[in-house]
């Protein structure tokens, strides 16, 4: 396995839709074991193809609590059947928009359709932490980040604190107040 390179907003490599893969194959699961590396590495809860620079319909996610054993979930070509009427506000947060935070309101619960980590097609229903990481991830494979379901006002404060930071590249972690 490698840990790969997270990328960071704004960057047009994350507005791309990605493309479905043919099967999870040894490639397809090859690019899922590296993304599940680094994303536990960040830490972080999901990882989409795209923020790693992949334009594969792939996306890995663990919602396990730290005191739990791991419990990583493989998607590959996710289709989302089926929404709730009822909607749910959580905090997100991105390992393509770190430090920022911010409440987005979704549906409570999703059915989603996808291949697993074995190439098997999998229908589950999700509510919570879940519904709201797996619909976080996909909207990724279509080029669409938390920051987007926010007003124009907040998204463009975020964003504009993201490239200034860019711009000023890695600082020393004592040096944020
Ligand atoms: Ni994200």
């Amino acid at each position: 396995m490698a840990k790969l390179c997270v990328i960071i907003a704004p960057d047009p490599r994350l507005k791309i839709t990605a493309r479905p893969v043919a099967a999870v194959d040894d490639a397809v699961r090859r690019l899922m074991d590296d993304m599940l590396e680094t994303m536990y590495a960040a830490p972080g809860i999901g990882l989409a193809g795209p923020q790693v620079g992949d334009a594969r319909r792939v996306l890995v996610l663990d919602i396990a609590h730290r005191d739990e054993a791991p419990s990583p979930l493989c998607v590959a070509n996710p289709e989302i059947l089926w929404v709730s009427e009822e909607t749910s506000v959580d905090e997100e947060g991105c390992l393509s928009l770190p430090d920022h935070y911010a409440e987005v309101e979704r549906p409570a619960r999703v059915r989603v359709r996808f291949l697993d980590y074995q190439n098997e097609t999998r229908e589950i229903e999700a509510a919570g932490a879940l519904a709201t990481c797996l619909q976080h991830e996909i909207d990724h494979l279509d080029g669409t980040l938390f920051v987007d379901h926010l007003s124009l006002l907040k998204r463009n404060i975020i964003l504009r604190k993201l490239k200034k930071a860019k711009k000023l590249g890695p600082q020393p972690a004592m040096a944020r107040p």
